[in-house]
């Protein structure tokens, strides 16, 4: 049999194996056992120069030709048991990437919540500018120029008479010279303090008022009210302490204290062992700030409070840190998805 015969019948004997692999590996053993620098070609390749020169040029070239069909096949093959990464390849089995929906910002959801209980109650909603005059955030309120109420409140000052509003309670005034009685509303919004940043002070938070302007309206419908709302907000049970306080814009003016949720009142970290938080400030609109409105206070009675939206859901959630609500770190911020 000549060199020739030989190199044929390696050829067609290859490409029946080569069609028969059924994986990679065996793919390979068959790549090495052929074309290998020990396999078969290599093998007849080296008896080249026992044949004359004439035949051997022949039969080098018919090897060469086989090489390279086979190096082809093999390539095919190949792919067969390869994935291709090009850009038009799409395996439906993957699972997917997962697009996270947005959520409202806890201190927006927690805002709402408390609007929401009050909308409930039949409280009407409204918001003021957050620039704002000294006339609404001080004067109609019934702080006086030079009076010492307002360092309670460090004010950012723009220019002229006007500020940044230190409390949401200058839409009070704001609502009431607008409308007849009876007045029934919450104000929630931003507001902003010049203060020291810590765990617990910023210089922007947001607050939540109310009030409620009519005849007759007495403490007896302010604290129904407050009772209604930190129940609902906070949990069934739980009891309201009213402590005597003072606000320009209120007289009598109260804060009300709720008993500690988390220990029912025994006595806890969140509630300091006093088995109470401080809630929100209150109290009877002062005759002053309704007749600054146009109403008659001789006529017309009503009572007013103020929250910190911060506050309530620091206790609700017991977030120890004000600073987390604005550092906008998403793992924080997911947890109330
Ligand atoms: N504006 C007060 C503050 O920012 C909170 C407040 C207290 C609001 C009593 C009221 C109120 O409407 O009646 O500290």
């Amino acid at each position: 049999m000549s060199l020739l015969d030989d190199v044929a019948q390696l050829e067609k004997e290859a490409l029946r194996e080569i069609e028969g692999a059924d994986s990679l590996e065996s793919l390979n053993e068959l790549q090495i056992k052929f074309l290998g620098r020990k396999g078969c070609l290599t093998a007849i390749l080296k008896t080249l120069g026992k044949l004359p020169v004439e035949e051997r040029k022949a039969a080098g070239a018919r090897a060469n030709q086989i090489r390279r069909t086979l190096e082809e096949c093999f390539q095919r093959a190949t792919e067969k048991f390869t994935v291709k990464k090009d850009k038009t390849f799409f395996d439906p089995t993957l699972p997917g990437t997962g697009y996270r929906p947005g959520v409202v910002h806890i201190i927006n959801r927690v805002m709402g919540e408390i609007c929401h209980t009050f909308y409930g109650m039949g409280f009407e909603i409204a918001r003021g500018p957050h620039v704002e005059t000294d006339y609404y955030n001080f004067e109609a309120l019934n702080f006086p120029p030079d009076h010492p109420a307002r360092d309670m409140q460090d004010t950012f000052f723009v220019e002229g008479d006007r500020l940044l509003r230190t409390h949401t309670t200058p839409v009070q005034p704001r609502e009431l010279e607008k409308r007849q009685p009876p007045v029934k509303i919450i104000t929630p919004g931003k507001t902003f303090r010049n203060e020291e940043i810590s765990t617990r002070a910023h210089v922007s938070f947001h607050q939540v008022d109310g009030f409620l302007v009519d005849e007759g309206v007495t403490m007896g419908d302010l604290k129904g009210a407050l009772v209604a709302f930190c129940r609902a907000f906070f949990g069934d049970e739980l009891k309201l302490k009213f402590r005597p306080s003072f606000f320009p814009f209120t007289e009598p003016s109260a804060e009300v204290d709720i008993s500690c949720f988390l220990c029912r009142g025994k006595g806890c970290q969140l509630c300091k062992y006093s088995g109470w938080l401080e809630i929100l400030g209150c109290g009877m609109i002062h005759p002053n700030v309704l007749e600054n409105c146009g109403y008659d206070s001789e006529k017309y009675t009503g009572y007013a409070f103020g929250m910190g939206v911060e506050r309530v859901a620091m206790l609700k959630y017991e977030i120890n840190d004000i600073r987390l609500f604005f550092n906008n770190n998403l793992r924080f911020l997911r947890q109330f998805a």
